[in-house]
Formats: C-alpha cells, sequence, structure tokens
C-alpha cells in the first residue's frame, strides 16, 4: 500500500468520527481494530448497550406500574432476560454495521487487527493473518479505556464483575452490590434493580454521581433513586470480599465500623483508565503521564512528531461526545485547518428515571473558584408536563455569572434531562445569559420550561414558583 495521510488505532467514537472527518477532508486513512466490531467501548459495551437496557427495563418498570393508566393485568407480567440481552444485542449489531458503512463508504480502508506503533510513520498491525505494516504521514492514538480493577478485588467474570459483564448477566442476581456510585454504577444498578435485583451501592464519598454535580442535585437524584428501592452506603470505604457460608460478601469500613454486605454479584464501578496495552508506547517513546495517559499539547500532538492522541487515552472526562470532538478537531488540524475544542461547554449525562445531567461548573466550583454567581433553580413539581407524565422527581438548576448574568453551568434531574441539556449547551455555546434563557420562547407544555423557568429565577422572576 503507498503512503497513508493517516492511521487511527482505535475505532471507537474518537476514532471513527476522526476517520470520517478526516477522510472529508480529502485524507487517505486506514482505521485500525483489534476486534471483529467497530465502535469501541461505546458501542459495544457501553453507552449504547447500556442504554437498551435501561429501555428496556423502564418499559418493564412502567408496564408493572401501568393500573393507575386503565392498564389490567399488570401484576401476571413475567420477565424475559434472554429476550433483553437479544434486543440489546440487536441494537449493537445495527450500529456496527452503521459504522462499518459509513467509514467504507468514505474511502477508509478498515485494517482489522492490533495496531501498534513502529518505526517513525509506521503502525504495525498483528492479526491472525500475520502482520501488516502500515505506511502513513500522520497516527492517531485513539484506543479508549478500560475499568479498573481494584487490587484486593480482581475481576473473576462471577462473583466479582465489571460493566463488561455487567451489561450481558444471564439471569438477575437475588443480591447485587455495585462499588461505586458514578455513571456506570447507577446505570447499571438501575437496569437489575428494576429486574428485582437488590441492590445496594457503596461509595467511598458523600455524595452520588461523582464531583461535578452539586450536593442539592445529587441528592434530588438519590432520592429519587431511593424510591425505586437502591440503597446507598454512602461515605463506605471498601475492603475486600469474603466468602460466606449464605455466598459472597463485600467487607467495608465506615466511621471506623466493620460492615458486610452480602451479594451474588459485585459490580466494581470505581472508573475507568487509558487502554495503552499492546500500542509499543515505552518501545516507541511516547511520553505517558502517572495515570498512564498519553501527554498530548493543545493542538493532541504527543510527543513524537506526527502521532496524536484523543479520547479516554488522554486527560479529560472520559465521555464519547468528548471523544468525538476531538475527532473532529485532531483531522482538521492534521488537514491544515484549525481544529478547537469547547471543553467548558462538554455535558455529562446519567441515563437513570430520572436523568441526570450536567453542563459548564457547578456551584461548588464556582464558590471555590471565588467566581460572584447567582443561582435559578425550580423543582419539576411545578410544570404542568411533569405532574401530567409522572416527571415530578428533580430540578432544574442554572448557574450565571453575578456580573454579567451568562449561564456558567446547568444542572439537571429530570425525565428528558439527556436531551434537554443540549438546550443549555447551545445557549452556553453562544455565551448566552439567564436572561437570553428566560426570554427564550420554550413549548408548551413541556419539561424544559423548567429550564426556562430555573433561568427565571436567577433573577428572582420565576412565574411558576415563589
Ligand atoms: P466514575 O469515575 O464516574 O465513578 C466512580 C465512583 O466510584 C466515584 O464516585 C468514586 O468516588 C467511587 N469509588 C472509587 N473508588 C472507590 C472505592 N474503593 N470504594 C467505593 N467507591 C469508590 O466511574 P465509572 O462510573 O466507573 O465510569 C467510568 C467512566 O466512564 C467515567 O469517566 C464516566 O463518566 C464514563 N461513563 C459515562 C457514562 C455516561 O456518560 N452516561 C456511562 C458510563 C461511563
Amino acid at each position: 500500500m503507498s503512503q497513508l495521510d493517516l492511521v487511527i488505532i482505535g475505532s471507537g467514537p474518537g476514532g471513527y468520527v476522526a476517520a470520517i472527518k478526516a477522510a472529508q477532508l480529502g485524507l487517505k486513512v486506514a482505521l485500525v481494530e483489534k476486534d471483529q466490531s467497530l465502535g469501541g467501548t461505546c458501542l459495544n459495551i457501553g453507552c449504547i448497550p447500556s442504554k437498551a437496557l435501561l429501555h428496556s427495563t423502564e418499559v418493564w418498570h412502567h408496564a408493572r406500574d401501568s393500573k393507575k393508566h386503565g392498564i389490567v393485568g399488570a401484576d401476571k407480567l413475567t420477565f424475559d432476560v434472554s429476550a433483553l440481552m437479544a434486543n440489546k444485542d440487536k441494537v449493537v449489531g445495527q450500529l456496527n454495521k452503521g459504522v462499518e458503512f459509513l467509514v467504507t463508504k468514505r474511502g477508509v480502508e478498515v485494517v482489522r487487527g492490533l495496531g501498534r506503533l513502529g518505526k517513525p510513520g509506521e503502525v504495525l498491525v498483528r492479526s491472525s493473518a500475520g502482520e501488516r505494516i502500515l505506511n502513513t504521514k500522520n497516527i492517531l492514538i485513539a484506543t479508549g479505556s478500560v475499568p479498573i480493577e481494584l487490587p484486593f478485588m480482581k475481576f473473576d467474570g462471577e462473583t466479582v464483575i465489571s460493566s463488561d459483564h455487567g451489561i450481558a448477566l444471564k439471569s438477575v442476581p437475588e443480591k447485587m452490590v455495585v462499588v461505586g456510585a458514578g455513571a456506570i454504577g447507577l446505570e447499571l444498578g438501575s437496569v437489575w434493580s428494576r429486574l428485582g435485583s437488590q441492590v445496594t451501592v457503596v461509595e467511598m464519598l458523600t455524595t452520588i454521581g461523582g464531583p461535578s454535580y452539586d450536593a442539592d442535585i445529587a441528592k434530588a437524584a438519590q432520592t429519587a433513586l431511593e424510591k425505586q428501592g437502591i440503597k446507598f452506603e454512602l461515605g463506605t470505604k471498601v475492603t475486600g470480599v469474603k466468602k460466606s457460608a449464605a455466598g459472597f460478601a463485600l467487607t467495608a469500613e465506615r466511621d471506623g465500623k466493620v460492615l458486610e454486605f452480602p451479594a451474588d454479584k459485585i459490580l466494581v464501578a470505581v472508573g475507568r483508565k487509558a487502554n495503552t496495552t499492546g500500542l509499543g508506547a515505552a518501545e516507541a517513546g511516547l511520553k505517558l503521564d502517572e495515570r498512564g495517559r498519553v501527554v498530548i499539547d493543545g493542538h493532541f500532538l504527543t510527543n513524537l512528531p506526527g502521532v496524536y492522541a484523543i479520547g479516554d487515552v488522554v486527560a479529560g472526562p472520559m465521555l464519547a461526545h468528548k471523544a468525538e470532538e476531538e475527532g473532529v478537531a485532531v483531522a482538521e488540524n492534521i488537514a491544515g485547518k484549525h481544529g478547537h475544542v469547547n471543553y467548558a461547554v462538554i455535558p455529562g449525562v446519567i441515563y437513570t428515571d430520572p436523568e441526570v445531567a450536567s453542563v459548564g461548573i457547578s456551584e461548588a466550583e464556582a464558590k471555590a473558584k471565588n467566581i460572584e454567581i447567582k443561582i435559578g433553580k425550580f423543582q419539576l413539581s411545578g410544570n404542568g408536563r411533569a405532574i401530567a407524565t409522572d416527571g415530578t422527581a428533580g430540578m432544574i438548576k442554572v448557574i450565571a455569572c453575578a456580573k454579567s448574568d451568562k449561564v456558567l453551568g446547568v444542572q439537571m434531574v429530570a425525565k428528558g434531562a439527556s436531551e434537554m441539556i443540549a438546550a443549555a449547551c447551545a445557549h452556553m455555546e453562544y455565551g448566552g445569559s439567564a436572561e437570553d434563557v428566560a426570554r427564550t420562547c420554550f413549548a408548551h407544555p413541556t419539561v424544559s420550561e423548567s429550564f426556562k423557568e430555573a433561568a427565571m429565577a436567577v433573577s428572582k422572576m420565576s412565574i411558576h414558583s415563589l
């Protein structure tokens, strides 16, 4: 093969989006993937399958709870886990084909095998067919991340499991203990809890959802999830796993007290780490930071000339859409354009019911940075659409600059927050103020009117709350 312009290692949302963008800009591109299916963690074992499972179990939950809507016989319904998994696999399969179709139609060559950095300008691809050398002007590392394993509680795929296993269980565990109340723990905890598992989430911090959410937002989410039957053990440090007569138990510590949580499955969701396995980073002299992430400059360039990196394998939030934005920007840079990512406006969503979403800075972060702010809040219990659709659990909060009124952050706990947060992102991307949001016409009745009300509340002018 003649020299390529760009070889991308890893076909997740960062890698395949970069491939499409680079091909659109006229570059000759190869996309290297070690797995048979394209799409990486997000499509195959992350965002997409978990959303399919969350959707199916939400349908089940609504069906069971449908008596007040006039549906008779809901108490006789049963659930088939294998059908749920088959539906999830179908969704994933459809999207695998979609990504392959899109990249190949754009003229990107897909090369299957494990990609490794070779001599400068070379990527070596090892597969069952042997080793192939790709000569290229530029290389993009988009190899993603893998679950973090607790050293004293290794994944065995049976009792101690990661999200990789948690999206593919064959039956509903009677008792599931989830370690970590981040996005993965709350989403997969919700899935199995809805199907009847007694779920206990053990978290070392005193709030759920991670540090980007303010305590009032985290508490609103926690209350809603507790109502659904999920138990939270916060401020609790996990110490190990113990075999007992009745099965297994997670051992933990809180305020000097030793605690035990019986479980037949322990889902460990304490974060993910950069994946550089098999990349030949050390041999090539690729610089990694203290957490094993590839070090890049402001233009995604590593310490090696012509070698770039994006997505979960570099610093920053491990989010598919952050990787996609970086994929577009790096392709533009390589093509001689001026790619840019606005890291101040990257939304985060936890797809529970209600969903939890945020963008920009939190109230706590603003205070820590001595930024003078005004806050507007609106409880969904005051929203007509929320009342009509069983969606009153939650609230929306707008954080605005006290001087300029510019929206600095938005946090939400609401059904549909994952879609509503896009409106907040658009306002923030254009530098909008709370008054700009307040003066925008939102359709009635919609839950999103609560965002407008929260923006009006920044200047204490909410119409539908006091
Ligand atoms: P996370 O970093 O979001 O949350 C991990 C939680 O575990 C934190 O609250 C942390 O305090 C806690 N923790 C850490 N060590 C612990 C210990 N020893 N005992 C008890 N608690 C402990 O990580 P998570 O949920 O595993 O997700 C990994 C990455 O994937 C994150 O960056 C996340 O944003 C991303 N992701 C995003 C999703 C989304 O956007 N909806 C869905 C799934 C994952």
